[in-house]
């Protein structure tokens, strides 16, 4: 009897077609949304879970879900899924690693040139008819801060952070970087976290977000970065204390900030960051080009391929389960 897979979204890439062939396929095709409660019926009797980041699949679900024996996430982070829950089951859980490192690379940098040169600001500016004749140009005329040559602080230095620092270099900054394992790159200094804080102009965090990372960057460490430093993130809400952010932008400690990931996604309609002028903002699309969507979706794929054919994932971030 063959297995039975259920896969919360419609997928991108080539190897979804062939999963059809491999198990009893349910993939969710609405109408609307997939809610928890769905999730929830749908799991009752399946083997396997093909999920995105936006499904939740906490220790509850899981309890529920008897017969679940692997899940694989199209996503890099698994912040989504408690793991300590899956581990006690059994349950192998897989990710979607190295293939989105360019991508959401050029966001967070993307995210901190906008933030440095006030694109968002200037692109509204424009668009709401207020470049007329009386202000056409100023020496002082929507002047941002220079990124070339400034220091730039890595806050992880994965794949991701690593990528962000040899942008830094063409753009010709000093880096700095911190990870928790004290990794060496060949052109990051090394430095505590304190000290990264203290001296960047530019902060860009790439950590996972865990117990031990959530506010990491908290009213605290705000108070210790440099004055007028740009926060970037793109890399999981709940490690930067979006309250202590907006604050510390509201009061001009720091110049500006760039983000891609809030606390609760879709963003809270009175997140203040909503209100502040030199905040970018972006929905969540670090990995949003169809390319790396699509090659996403296919190592999703292939890591229930390899359960279904009894073998380890090829990318499995509890491998201790086998
Ligand atoms: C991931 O895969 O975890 C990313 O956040 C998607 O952009």
């Amino acid at each position: 009897m063959s297995k039975k897979v259920f896969v919360t979204h419609q997928l991108p890439g080539e190897r979804i077609h062939q999963l059809a062939e491999l198990c009893d396929l349910n993939l969710w095709m609405g109408p609307g949304l997939l809610s928890a409660e769905s999730l929830r019926e749908e799991l009752r009797d399946c083997h396997g879970l093909l999920c995105l980041l936006t499904d939740r699949v906490d220790a509850a679900l899981l309890a529920e879900a008897g017969q679940l024996e692997f899940i694989s996430s199209m996503s890099v982070g698994v912040d989504h899924i408690d793991l300590a829950a899956a581990g006690r089951r059994g349950i192998a859980v897989g990710n979607t690693p190295g293939v989105l490192v360019d991508t959401t690379a050029d966001t967070a940098f993307a995210l901190l040139l906008a933030a440095a040169r006030r694109v968002s600001e200037a692109d509204r500016f424009v668009r709401q008819g207020n470049w007329r004749q009386e202000n056409a140009w100023a020496p002082d005329f929507f002047t941002g801060k220079d990124v070339s040559g400034a220091t730039l602080g890595i806050v992880g230095l994965g794949a991701i952070g690593r990528a962000v620092a040899k942008r830094a270099q063409g753009f010709g900054m000093e880096v700095l970087g911190w990870s928790r394992s004290g990794r060496e790159v060949a052109g990051v200094a090394g430095v505590s976290l304190d000290e990264l804080l203290l001296r960047s102009d530019f902060v860009s965090v790439h950590t996972a977000l865990n117990a031990q990372t959530r506010h990491m960057i908290n009213a605290e460490r705000i108070a210790t970065m440099k004055p007028g430093a740009v926060l970037v993130n793109a890399a999981r809400g709940g490690i930067v204390d979006e309250v202590a952010l907006a604050a510390a932008l509201v009061r001009g400690d720091l110049y500006a900030a760039g983000i891609d990931v809030f606390e609760r996604e879709p963003i809270a309609a009175d997140n203040p960051l909503l209100h502040l002028p030199n905040v970018v903002l972006t929905p969540h699309i670090g990995s949003a080009t169809a390319h790396t969507r699509a090659r996403m979706a296919d190592l999703a794929v292939d890591n229930i391929i390899a359960a279904l054919d009894g073998q380890p994932m090829p990318n499995c971030v509890n491998p201790d389960v086998y």
